[in-house]
């Protein structure tokens, strides 16, 4: 079976549709995300852009209007491909642009592009890290790299929730035919979530049917899959912050992955819910929280896919361990855990899911640049370590 394709050609279109009537609103938040992941998006103009994923296509749009001078997009399910054809022809027709309907995997090429960007596709992949590897591999050395990552911190919520859909029609595998009563089902869930773009429906599909294959993929795993070939730049949301003099940064390895990892273990109970922002909290209780979130997210896998009989318990026990070791939680965060351990262990049927407004930090973006020699200024024989990584 095949992550994510298998499912997506089942699908009458592509789950990623996003509403862009406001279109300038959309170019400002696309135009926030790429500065807060440290690119000035003018500085693409006349770049070769390669993109993996891209889905319906609406974000295609606003990197076509930064004017690269190519840009290749690689998708392999056909309604992605017939939607970016409709949004090629009327939003950018007079690019050059490159559509190529393949397996990520199977996507070969001699060029190597000034930007490589895919947008919700790794985490949650069988095997993510051949899969990142091989897209790295065709940024050029000095050129970014843009990924989404997930960890089972930030998707503890969705877990939750997709365990209570789950609970809400009485079986682990859901299909498309349960989409209208879900919508409904999350409506209060929902309404509480201000700013979202997607369609209600898509959102169902994707983040609450669609089958997991693999693990979440986490900034962590991202950093060690790269290796020292990529540096870590800039993440979305950012909260990394480096105060050394950069006058003493002149060793090979510049040291941001390692920085930003580190601060990845003392933030990453802020992924837990969008509402807060903590202080920095102590790595041995975050490491709990990541561990006993995993636990989570294996338990629901293994739900999901018949490995384990849909039960309420083994979760209401992971949830109540969190309840009980993570203090360094927001209180309103611990009362929406308490609501779900309350509804999970009531016997009482779940008609409507409310968790008071939690969600997660959901996936996250992480940007890196291709390791490249710098000689008198000049950027010269690439240093393939990347590519011996890879
Ligand atoms: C969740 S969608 C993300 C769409 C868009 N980037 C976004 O963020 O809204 C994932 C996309 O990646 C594509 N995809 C996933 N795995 C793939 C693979 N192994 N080969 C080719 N395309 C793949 C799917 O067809 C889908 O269009």
């Amino acid at each position: 079976m095949k992550s994510f394709l298998d499912a997506y050609k089942t699908y009458e279109s592509v789950p990623t549709r996003q509403d862009i009537t406001d279109l300038d609103a959309h170019f400002r938040r696309r135009d926030a995300l790429y500065r807060t992941l440290g690119l000035v998006p003018n500085h693409l103009e006349g770049k070769r852009i390669l993109e993996f994923g891209p889905g319906s296509g609406e974000n295609s749009i606003y990197l076509a209007s930064l004017r690269p001078s190519t840009y290749t997009l690689v998708d392999g399910t056909e309604s992605s491909i017939q939607s970016l054809e409709k949004i090629r022809q009327k939003y950018y027709s007079d690019l050059s642009v490159e559509l190529i309907h393949s397996d990520f995997l199977e996507f070969q090429s001699t060029a190597k592009y000034d930007a490589v960007f895919c947008e919700g596709a790794i985490p949650t992949q069988a095997f993510p890290e051949p899969m990142l590897r091989h897209i790295a591999s065709f940024v050029k050395p000095g050129g970014i790299l843009v990924i989404t990552t997930v960890d089972a911190v930030s998707f503890l919520s969705e877990a939750i929730r997709r365990f209570l859909a789950r609970l809400h029609v009485g079986q682990p595998s859901l299909d498309l035919s349960h989409v209208p009563r879900l919508v409904a089902f999350f409506q209060k869930d929902l309404d509480s979530l201000k700013g979202m773009s997607r369609k209600r429906e898509d959102w169902v599909i994707d983040q609450i049917i669609h089958p997991w294959n693999g693990p979440p993929f986490s900034m962590a795993d991202a950093i060690a899959t790269l290796g020292s070939g990529f540096s870590a730049h800039g993440t979305s949301p950012r909260f990394f912050s480096d105060w050394r003099w950069y006058k003493s940064i002149h060793q090979e390895d510049d040291g941001f992955s390692t920085g930003l990892l580190a601060s990845y273990h003392s933030e990453v109970h802020n992924f837990l819910d969008w509402r807060f922002s903590l202080p920095a909290a102590d790595m041995d209780s975050n490491n709990i929280l990541l561990a006993l979130s995993l636990q989570v997210y294996d338990l629901e896998f293994a739900m999901e896919s018949g490995k384990m009989p849909l039960g309420s318990m083994p979760l209401v026990s992971l949830l109540k361990k969190i309840w009980d070791e993570c203090t360094q939680l927001h209180d309103d965060t611990r009362l929406s855990l308490a609501k779900a351990i309350q509804v999970i262990s009531s016997k009482a049927p779940v008609e409507e899911c409310d968790l008071l407004g939690w969600w997660g930090r959901g996936q996250q973006y992480l940007s890196f640049v291709r390791d490249s020699k710098i000689i008198f200024g000049n950027r010269q024989t690439p240093n393939l370590r990347g590519d011996d990584a890879i």
